[in-house]
């Protein structure tokens, strides 16, 4: 949920570009089109290569490297891929705007397919039209002994664009490869946006043996890379690769700028989940001891002490075991054919991974069910820009079900004490509620007693709780309570609680047979009866002339 949230935020914040998803997604179909049957698109390989020269997968073409030898490709001639990589060599610069030890890398690799023409043919289409970017600069190969001139780039770039800017650089920063010990290797050109070097297109023409001279390759290969993350912070244009949608930055933090250790918490974090996923474990050597590394570096900052990773570790843990229930329960009402509404209401209630129901349910409708998630997207961001207040960010049954146990709690003080009592603050986890209200002495048990079994009679009594939009006007003529000091829009999302139609009247019915009515963006128990045993632990002063009463279903 909490993920939910952020990516609305940013979906906000970004104005609609381009998120990093949908980036991915747009370089792969590009490329599958592309050219002659198109590219064969390659999963990512593990983080921890095969090739016993190197520690970990640095860049795409790590695991095409045989086919760039004579090796025939089970993909064909022309693949894409969105690898996950590791690059410890640019440690030092982590906490910079733009430096990761973990990355994803999108490239396009050719093993004796297409040249240097369709490669920079199709990272200029790929970038200037596809993608909207203006290139600042290119850079080519300006030659070295053994290694001539690119002159066959230079001319391509200029038949693209006559006044596009072509820069030559040496050995150092156009040329590139091998991986380990030896291998392909090849001038490369390079693409500038936004002053930062977003594409990397090598040329694969020679092969470094172990004793470093350069022996030409019988079949010329193309290996480009380019950074996901790099390319998200030009496209979202922000300031650092850790504004990106990537690193979706939490609410309270937009605007002020990460510290270099917050940044690094976050590469290092991404860099020792991903090596701990693909099998790495912290030891003395190898693989294993640059994740010990990793994770002893960011262990020493204030930010992550051990006290800060027992809460991160609790979180994580208790998320999981809710997940697992909610999974379970969720599952049981998992049928074969469902329709589009059910299906969305158990993504909903439960939590369930789309994946899991489109698995699960035969007649799974994606496009319906995109429907009904975009029309809610559009609530909740109606929500958060204040029209529907008072919604819980977390949507687990335990706290939905206290949510709704809130309401009841707040009709029953009222009930009591009058309707002068009002709410003056609201706190509601999966543990317990917390409600404030106004009143200026301390409850006696009996009363504390009373409360409980009205409550308690409202549960037991299987109420509906329904939810209504209305106009703003409208909820404040029937009286809906309404939460102090929040500003509300034209229209706004009202939840009853409703009395039984039968003769006997619930504890706190008002004549219009409802039992409560507040301004609320839920969600609620749909009723009364899935709440339990309604026990209050605690009732004490709060600030002058308030009170607060924590309660706890069982
Ligand atoms: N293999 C090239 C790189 O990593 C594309 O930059």
């Amino acid at each position: 949920m909490v993920f939910f949230v952020v990516a609305e935020m940013n979906f906000l914040f970004y104005n609609y570009a381009m998120n990093s998803n949908e980036l991915r997604q747009s370089f792969l179909d590009f490329f599958s089109k592309k050219e002659n049957g198109g590219h064969k698109i390659v999963p990512s390989s593990s983080l921890l290569p095969t090739d016993p020269s190197v520690l970990f997968t640095t860049a795409g073409m790590q695991q095409f490297k045989p086919y760039y030898l004579g090796e025939e490709s089970p993909w064909g001639k022309n693949v894409a891929s969105c690898q996950k990589c590791i690059r410890t060599s640019d440690i030092e610069e982590v906490g910079d705007e733009r430096h990761l030890t973990f990355f994803e890398m999108l490239g396009n690799f050719s093993f004796g397919g297409y040249w240097k023409k369709e490669a920079i043919s199709y990272a200029h289409e790929f970038v200037t039209k596809e993608l909207g970017l203006k290139i600042d600069y290119v850079t080519v190969f300006e030659g070295t002994e053994g290694v001539p001139f690119d002159q066959e780039s230079f001319d391509i770039w200029q038949s693209l664009d006559k006044n596009i800017t072509i820069k030559k650089c040496g050995r150092a920063d156009n040329f590139w490869g091998p991986t380990g010990d030896e291998g392909p290797c090849g001038p490369t050109t390079e693409i500038y946006v936004s002053g930062i070097e977003i594409w990397n297109l090598v040329f694969n023409e020679f092969y470094q043996q172990k004793d470093k001279t350069l022996k030409p390759l019988e079949i010329k290969g193309i290996d480009t890379g380019m950074g996901l993350e790099r390319l998200a912070m030009v496209i979202q244009n922000v300031p650092t690769v850790f504004d990106t949608d990537i690193f979706a930055r939490l609410p309270e933090r937009q605007g002020g700028a990460s510290t270099k250790e917050e940044r690094i918490i976050k590469d290092h974090t991404r860099a020792i989940v991903a090596l701990i996923l693909d099998g790495a474990r912290p030891s003395n050597k190898n693989q294993g001891y640059v994740l010990r590394r990793l994770m002893r570096r960011i262990m020493m900052y204030p930010g992550f002490s051990l006290d800060n990773f027992q809460v991160v570790k609790n979180v994580v843990e208790a998320e999981f075991k809710a997940f697992t229930v909610a999974m379970k329960e969720g599952l049981k009402h998992v049928k074969e054919d469902m329709d589009a509404q059910e299906i969305f209401s158990l993504y909903e209630t439960y939590g369930l991974p789309v994946d899991v129901l489109r698995d699960k349910i035969k007649n799974f409708n994606q496009p319906e069910f995109d429907a009904l998630l975009k029309q809610h997207q559009e609530l909740s961001r109606t929500a958060s820009a204040g029209m529907f207040k008072g919604g819980l960010a977390d949507h687990e049954p335990a706290t939905v079900k206290l949510h709704t146990a809130h309401h009841l709690l707040l009709a029953a003080l009222q009930e009591m004490f009058g309707k002068e009592v009002k709410q003056r603050g609201s706190n509601i986890n999966q543990e317990r509620l917390r409600l404030d209200f106004s009143f200026d002495r301390k409850l006696t048990d009996v009363e504390k007693q009373k409360l409980e079994s009205m409550v308690q009679l409202n549960i037991d009594a299987g109420l509906n709780v329904i939810q209504r939009e209305m106009p703003l006007k409208e909820a404040q003529k029937i009286g809906a309570e309404m939460e102090f000091g929040v500003k509300y829009g034209n229209t706004v999302s009202v939840y009853f609680i409703e009395g039984p139609s039968f003769a006997k009247a619930s504890a706190g019915q008002s004549k219009d047979g409802v039992v409560s009515k507040e301004f609320c963006g839920g969600p609620h128990v749909g009723n009364t009866k899935e709440l339990g045993q309604f026990k209050i632990l605690k009732e004490e002063a709060s600030s002058q002339g308030v009170r607060r009463i924590k309660a706890v279903l069982r």
